[in-house]
Formats: C-alpha cells, structure tokens, sequence
C-alpha cells in the first residue's frame, strides 16, 4: 500500500516537473514569423563558419566589434574538436556602409582563440573586453582577453591582458566597468565535459547554480562572487550612465535590473522585466533603450547547439524604457529560418543586427520603424 502510494507520488511529481519544464520553456507556443522579410543574412570575407555570439557598438563611430568563432565544438568542449579550427576570428563592421574588415591579432600569445562575449569600454582607443576559451595545460579553460583598439590603425587589435580565475566556471558575458574591473557572468556551474550529469541535471532541472563575479586588478586579478543563486546568468550590460545595470537571468525568463554604485562597485536590485522566451545577450543603444536577443523554444535550442539542421526559433524585442516602463515591443521573431538561437541583438538607426551562438553570419535587417 504505501509502496504504490510512493510509486504513483513519484509518477505525479514527475509528470508534474516535465509539464512545467515543457510549458516554461514555450514547447507549446506558436511562433509566427515576424519582421524577417526585411532581413538578410551577411557573412564577412572569409568569415564562412564564424558564429557571431555577442557583439559590442561603439554608435558614436558607427562601428560594431565582432568576435567569431567555429562553435561545431562548443556543446561538447572537447579539445580535440576545438582543434580542427584552432582560432576564431574578430571582424570590424563598418554600420553605415555595412562592410567588414578582419582584425589581426597583435600579441596574442596563445595557440587557442575561441571568444564568445564581449564588452566595449570606451576610450581614445577603445578596449575590448572578451570572455574565451583555449587550452591551458592540455584542458580547455574560459578567461577573459583584455585588447585594444588602435585609431591609427583600424586593421588591428593589441592583446593587453589575459585573465583566469578558478572562480571561472564557464564564464560567458563581459563588461568593463574600467581598465582594471569587470563584472563576468557564469553561464553554467558545472562543465558539461567534466561533470556530465551535474550539467544536465543544472540544465533541464533550471538550478539556480550560476553567479556573477567582480574581478579587479590591485596587483593581480582577483575576482569575487558578486551575484550568486542565479538561474543561469547570462547577458549584462550597462544603462549610458552607467548608473543602471541589466542582467539576463536567462532560465527565469527575466532579466533583473540593478543600482550601480560607483564607490565599491556593488549593484541593488530593484525590479524585474519579464519576457517570453529565454533571454541570452543585451544591449543598450544610443537612445537608451535595451534590446534583448534570446531563444523562445531553448529545448529546441539545445538539440540545435548538437545538429545544425535542427532550427531553432529567435526572438528580439525592445524595452524603449526599461528602467520606468516593463512594457516591451517584438523587434523579430522567427522559426529560425535564416538565422537560428539569436543570441544578441542591436538597432543602429533603422537597422536591427543580429548575431546567433552556431549559425554563421549576421543577420541584418532594414526600415526599422
Ligand atoms: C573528442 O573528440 C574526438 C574526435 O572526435 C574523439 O575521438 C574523442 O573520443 C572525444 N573525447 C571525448 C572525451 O569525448
Ligand atoms: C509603457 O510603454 C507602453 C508602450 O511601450 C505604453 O503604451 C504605456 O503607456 C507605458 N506605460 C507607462 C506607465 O508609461
């Protein structure tokens, strides 16, 4: 009697976990195309195969930074696959007349170059904040790359710094508060090549394991758990005076709003902006209103990161003003024809750009209204 009341308790609590985790992540929603007719798919010269993660615009020089990499790899973080193409590539795009130009890398010191996010800290010569992974005594580890951008030579950047953390578990958005701290989000707290189960388990069970780190440098880098308890932290970014920051509580479908203050660099909550689908990256344009990429069917997401061929819907929207106002409009929506898992996305003027974690190219769209 009480083997079968424990047996069908356990039925129903299970049921119960799979309807919630298939209606929270949208299985049943319909998603309508909207807004791609306007778009179309750019790829830089010789950048067949870069995935555009993240991206960062400098609007007063009308110019975005865009790190790229061969992500055929990335769900496994197996070496041997980084292997097959060592280095990712960083482009230079040009938003007025949408051209780009391949950066080189001066100094860098390592074989390995995947990046994945990256802040912009603005400058005389900007620098460029990324969050990547290469191999460290024949293991692949996530860091951050400090480069800098030169004005008097627009085809190159000059790696400054590298920083590693064990604090890093798998970190994936950077943003420069200085030239000496950041804040860094882990995406995941257990690795899926090191700790399979815990991953899954971290993954489909939506644990709130993951954390936001502030790294400053005295004479060494050192990093401390600013945000911890988090439901997979993902995407920050900064309001223009920096007094406001956003964060991507990517499986709580939120994003959180935060108090900058300026004296310890410690952030207050103060309020929530919620959306329909998973958020990934954020951005803040020159009109300071925050536009949030992200995957409305992240299940699908996941079997896409695997096989390519299996779409995976986008989604883009806006928060005209996210600090007063929750409301937010549909920028794009799509059953990822063109461009799969949007993982970030920026208006310039009446463009929309938008860059994806496995599908290469960017997707540009015009007439904005
Ligand atoms: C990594 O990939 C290589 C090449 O595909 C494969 O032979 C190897 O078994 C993989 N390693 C692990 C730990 O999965
Ligand atoms: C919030 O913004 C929406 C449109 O973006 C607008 O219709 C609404 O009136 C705004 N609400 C407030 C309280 O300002």
């Amino acid at each position: 009697m009480i083997k079968s009341a424990l047996f069908w308790s356990c039925v129903v609590l299970s049921l119960a976990f799979i309807g919630k985790l298939l209606l929270d992540t949208g299985t049943f929603r319909h998603i309508e195309t909207k807004g791609l007719t306007q778009c179309q798919l750019m790829v830089p010269p010789n950048g067949e195969g870069q995935a555009f993660e993240d991206f960062a615009i400098d609007y007063e020089k009308g110019v975005a930074y865009m790190p790229g990499d061969n992500r055929a790899w990335w769900h496994t973080l197996n070496i041997s696959l980084a292997s097959q193409s060592k280095r990712g590539k960083m482009f230079r795009l040009d938003l007025e007349s949408e051209t780009f130009s391949q950066y080189k890398l001066v100094n860098y010191p390592y074989e390995h170059f995947h990046p994945l996010g990256i802040g912009l800290l603005k400058r005389q010569n900007n620098q460029l904040f990324l969050t990547n992974y290469r191999v460290v005594d024949g293991e692949v580890v996530g860091t951050v790359e400090i480069f800098e951008t030169s004005t008097s030579n627009e085809k190159q950047v000059k790696w400054i710094d590298s920083v590693v953390h064990p604090l890093f578990t798998m970190p994936d958005d950077v943003l420069p508060i200085d030239e000496n701290t950041f804040y860094v989000s882990n995406v995941y707290h257990y690795r899926v090549d090191k700790s399979p189960y815990l991953h899954l388990f971290e993954t489909f069970g939506r644990r709130p394991w993951t954390d936001v780190l502030l790294c400053s440098k005295t004479n060494e880098w050192q990093c401390k758990i600013l945000i911890d308890s988090m439901a997979t932290s993902n995407g920050i970014a900064a309001s223009l005076d920096f007094k406001t920051i956003f964060i991507a509580f990517t499986a709580d479908k939120s994003v959180r709003v935060y108090k900058y203050n300026s004296e310890n660099n410690l952030l207050t909550y103060t309020q929530s902006l919620y959306v329909e689908f998973f958020p990934d990256n954020l951005m803040v344009n020159d009109k300071d209103e925050l536009i949030v990429a992200g995957h409305p069917k992240p299940l699908v997401f996941v079997q896409h990161e695997k096989d390519r061929h299996v779409r995976s819907p986008s989604e883009i929207v806006i928060f005209r003003n996210p600090t007063s106002n929750s409301t937010y409009e549909s920028l794009l929506l799509t059953n990822g024809e063109i461009l799969s898992a949007s993982t970030v996305g920026a208006t310039y003027k009446h463009k929309l750009l938008v860059g994806a974690l496995c599908d290469h190219g960017i997707l540009m769209c015009h007439d904005l209204s």
